[in-house]
């Protein structure tokens, strides 16, 4: 039974899942690299929750209910009590295998390990730890207060009544839950990552500007965001890493990372969240960037 939820990553996802989590009434353990980041993604929780109490959707009581149940450490050891750990730290199978080793040593054999990575192998990173029975995906989806979608990835040594359960506790925070085999890039990003991937090479080759881009899928497919503000939206360098370790998988050329990518990630335009990509944040409106190719 799930009644304590450890979270690795208080970053743009990990902050969203801690928040999801206590909010469906979960006691959350959320864990950072350092006292800094971890104020930084508290911060996001609190913003969004004030957010909500200013447009009404959320009372102040139940701010103060959701935020009680959260608690946020820099030690993966303070997770050891927790019934499940989703882990959402950087897109890096370096950065997850050191993770889940430790998780291993620190939380007892019946702990069940989630993934929240958007392309790398399930399979991989279970077989660093003694417990692939109990090892899943679990790919939330950014916003993560705001959108429905989790997909449930089982690997080929998951158990399947650990699937049930990682199924029914995605439900149980108000997801709609989908189950995926593990196959890079599961169900939505094998098919969302070459279209963004695409937007850029538009850029590249002078198809459009980047705000008729944007508008093109937006006013013309019904899309909420066009592909150049997703991107930034989700963050250029974790785009990069995912479509890196994409095209290692399949070879096609529909997931090679583009040159105007690679150079945006090198110059630290990470998007939304450096304050600079397709887009200037400083700017309200957002301003697009020009003379980028
Ligand atoms: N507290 C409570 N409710 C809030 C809130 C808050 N802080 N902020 C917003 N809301 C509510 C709003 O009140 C609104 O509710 P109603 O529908 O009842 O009016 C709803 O949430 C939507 O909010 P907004 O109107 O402010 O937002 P929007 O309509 O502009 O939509 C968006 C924002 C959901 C982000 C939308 O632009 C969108 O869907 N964008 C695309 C996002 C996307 O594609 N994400 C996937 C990225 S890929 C990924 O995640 C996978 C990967 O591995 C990379
Ligand atoms: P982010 O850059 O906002 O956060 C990265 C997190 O990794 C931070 O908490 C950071 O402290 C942590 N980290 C960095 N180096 C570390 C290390 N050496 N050891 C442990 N932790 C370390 O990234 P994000 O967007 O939150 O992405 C996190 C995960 O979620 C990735 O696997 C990503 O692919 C996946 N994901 C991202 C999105 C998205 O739209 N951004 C959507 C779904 C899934």
């Amino acid at each position: 039974m799930i009644r304590t939820v450890g979270v690795v990553g208080c970053g743009l996802m990990g902050s969203g899942i801690a928040q999801v989590s206590a909010e469906a009434g979960y006691r959350v353990v959320v864990r950072e690299v350092s006292e800094g980041l971890l104020r930084k993604g508290l911060g996001r929780i609190e913003a969004f929750l004030a957010k909500g109490v200013e447009k009404g959707k959320v009372t102040p009581e139940r701010k103060a209910e959701v935020l009680g149940r959260l608690e946020g450490t820099t030690s993966l050891e303070s997770l050891a009590a927790c019934d499940i750990v989703i882990e959402a730290a950087v897109e890096s199978l370096d950065v997850k295998r050191e993770v889940y080793r430790a998780l291993d040593s620190a939380c007892p054999p019946q702990t069940i390990f989630a993934s929240n990575t958007s392309s790398l192998s399930i399979t991989e990173m279970a077989a660093v730890t003694r417990r692939g029975a109990r090892f899943v995906g679990l790919h939330f989806f950014n916003p993560v207060p705001l959108m429905k979608l989790v997909e449930v990835v089982r690997s080929p040594l998951t158990s399947p009544e650990v699937v049930e359960e990682v199924h029914a506790f995605a439900l149980s925070l108000g997801k709609a839950p989908i189950r995926a085999s593990d196959r890079t890039g599961f169900i939505v990003n094998r098919l969302l990552v070459p279209y963004l991937l695409d937007a850029v090479r538009a850029v590249e080759e002078g198809v459009g500007s980047v705000e008729d881009i944007d508008r093109g899928m937006e006013l013309g497919c019904g899309h909420p965001m066009g592909p150049l503000t997703l991107l930034d939206f989700v963050g250029l360098d974790t785009t990069y890493y995912i479509a890196n370790i994409m095209f290692d998988d399949f070879h096609e050329r529909r997931f090679a990372p583009p040159p105007l990518l690679r150079r945006m990630v090198q110059a630290g335009l990470h998007g939304r969240k450096s304050g600079r990509g397709f887009y200037d944040y400083s700017q309200d409106p957002p301003k697009a960037m020009g003379g980028l190719v």
